[in-house]
């Protein structure tokens, strides 16, 4: 591979200087590729070469996990711009707009639930009836019938 310089920036990177440049280890990036989440072209040797865009692939990914977005979401996420493809300022904002979105989600289902559990302090008792953080939204009481509960007790 040809000798890395400013003036001359390979147009492909190995997968040492993508895991170099973006901070994520080997492993990572194949477990990434295993998913996914990332491409890559093979040499004639069989080894991994990826397009620069890479890492800003890769920073994206790494955000979206640091906010913690599982990577079947992050998958998801990604699906609008095919990797060998650059993510613009429009799409990476987009991708913002929905991790805002989710997040405000995730804290409206958790303030809901702090605000159920204020019956549990000083209770302990975990009831399978009316305990909302062992039945929350009464979900035993959607879809199970007394013997049921009795069963899945058992287990
Ligand atoms: S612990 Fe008793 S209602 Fe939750």
């Amino acid at each position: 591979m040809a000798e890395e310089n400013a003036a001359n920036p390979p147009k492909f990177l190995s997968v040492g200087q993508v895991a170099r440049r973006s901070g994520v280890a080997v492993s990572t990036l194949h477990f990434y590729e295993a998913k996914g989440l990332i491409t890559s072209l093979r040499t004639a040797g069989n080894q991994r070469r990826y397009a620069r865009d890479i890492l800003r692939r890769i920073a994206i990914i790494k955000v979206a996990q640091d906010l913690g977005f599982p990577l079947a979401e992050i998958l998801e996420l990604l699906k609008p711009v095919p990797s060998g493809q650059m993510a613009g300022t429009d799409e990476v904002s987009a991708m913002v707009d929905r991790w805002q979105q989710a997040i405000q989600a995730r804290i409206d289902g958790l303030t809901e639930l702090r605000d159920k559990m204020e019956g549990c302090i000083g209770c302990g008792c975990l009831s399978k009836t009316d305990c909302p953080l062992r039945n929350p939204d009464d979900r035993l009481g959607r879809t199970a019938s007394g013997p049921l509960l009795l069963q899945t007790a058992r287990r």
